[in-house]
């Protein structure tokens, strides 16, 4: 295969990066390497990588059409995995804008550049907020999702529409892929595992919004590269799947397995629950597991140890910019 992966500096793209390389894959990265978190970080994401012979990385802003273009003339991918987005939920109340024009006009670009080329399969990265706060679980890809409680969300639904839209006008094989809270090594620093593993580790307070009984459907990194693996190797017309571990963890019990995985006792301030935040994630994978026998492998536990490692191996780094 040739990827074409946009956002491939960041935590998924650059984790998806090191396996396709290591199956011999030819691959090519798109990333702007916005300020979000820190570049530093995505620069190092992607140091092993650009040595590599299969490697070739663009420093690109999937908004600017003709920039974008140009790329996928030269490069004739034959798949894409489009994973570039502003992504986050509570910093999308306080910049919609950016959030539409990114997520949305940005895909849109995408798809317009797709359906003059002949793209074997094109992958959406969406994600599990679009269900809000759908109370019937799992969630499960027919639940109603009407209700979104972000603008982050309505970026990914529109998102899918427009996918499902090009598919069938188009013709594209395209597979949209609704993610629930991924973690591991390279995880972003705001997302909860990384920033409560940093405020345990230097003796920070700890934020908790509401009581800690929210529960999290926490998706290990390398379970989420084989998900999309097996997507993209299947291409379908127009297709959603969840890809989640399929399992719930109560904020409580994350911060205690952290807590024991750093041997630091957490300084913990309850505050009240975040506009936006939603009581409970939780993937039913059936779908996905009919298509490609998909069956995430990494418990919690065995998972928030390879990222403590990633995170004390980092450390440095870590200090410096976060
Ligand atoms: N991590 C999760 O738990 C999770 C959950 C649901 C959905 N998702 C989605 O998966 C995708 C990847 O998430 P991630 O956690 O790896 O995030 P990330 O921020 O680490 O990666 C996104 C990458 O996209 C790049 N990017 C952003 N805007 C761009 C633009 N205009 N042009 C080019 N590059 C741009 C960023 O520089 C970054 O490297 C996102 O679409 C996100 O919304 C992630």
């Amino acid at each position: 295969m040739k990827v074409l992966i946009t956002g491939g500096a960041g935590f998924i793209g650059s984790n998806l990066v090191d396996r396709l390389l290591a199956e011999d894959h030819k691959v090519i990265v798109i990333d702007n390497l916005n300020e979000f978190y820190d570049p530093e970080l995505k620069k190092n994401n992607i140091i092993s990588h650009q040595a590599h012979k299969n490697y070739k990385f663009y420093n690109a802003d999937i908004t600017d059409s003709s920039h974008i273009k140009g790329i996928f003339t030269k490069e004739i991918p034959t798949h894409i995995v489009h994973l570039a987005a502003w992504a986050g939920v509570r910093p999308s109340i306080h910049n919609p804008i950016l959030y539409e024009n990114v997520n949305v006009l940005g895909t849109l670009n995408l798809l317009e550049i797709c359906k003059e080329m002949n793209i074997v399969n094109f992958v959406f990265a969406s994600s599990s907020s679009v269900y809000g706060t759908n109370s019937k679980v799992p969630f499960s890809e027919n639940d109603p999702i009407n209700q979104p409680i972000s603008p982050y969300a309505v970026t990914k639904r529109t998102g899918e529409l427009h996918c499902y839209t090009y598919s069938n006008l188009y013709n594209i094989p395209i597979s949209c892929l609704r993610f629930f809270t991924v973690y591991g090594p390279r995880q972003r620093p705001e997302m909860a595992i990384h920033k409560f593993t940093r405020m345990i580790d230097r003796g920070q307070k700890l934020t908790m919004f509401g009581d800690g009984n929210t529960k999290r459907d926490y998706t290990y990194i390398d379970d989420i590269v084989e998900g999309i693996l097996g997507v993209l190797q299947r291409p379908k017309n127009f297709e959603i799947y969840n890809i989640g571990n399929s399992s719930t963890v109560e904020l409580r019990q994350l911060i205690q397995l952290l807590e024991n995985g750093l041997s630091k006792k957490a300084n913990i301030e309850i505050l009240d629950e975040q506009p936006g935040d939603v009581p409970i994630t939780y993937s039913d994978i059936t779908k996905l597991n009919k298509l490609s026998g998909f069956e995430p492998k990494t418990s919690i536990e065995s998972g928030v140890e390879s990222f403590l490692k990633w995170y004390v191996d980092n450390r440095e780094l870590l200090l410096r910019i976060t």
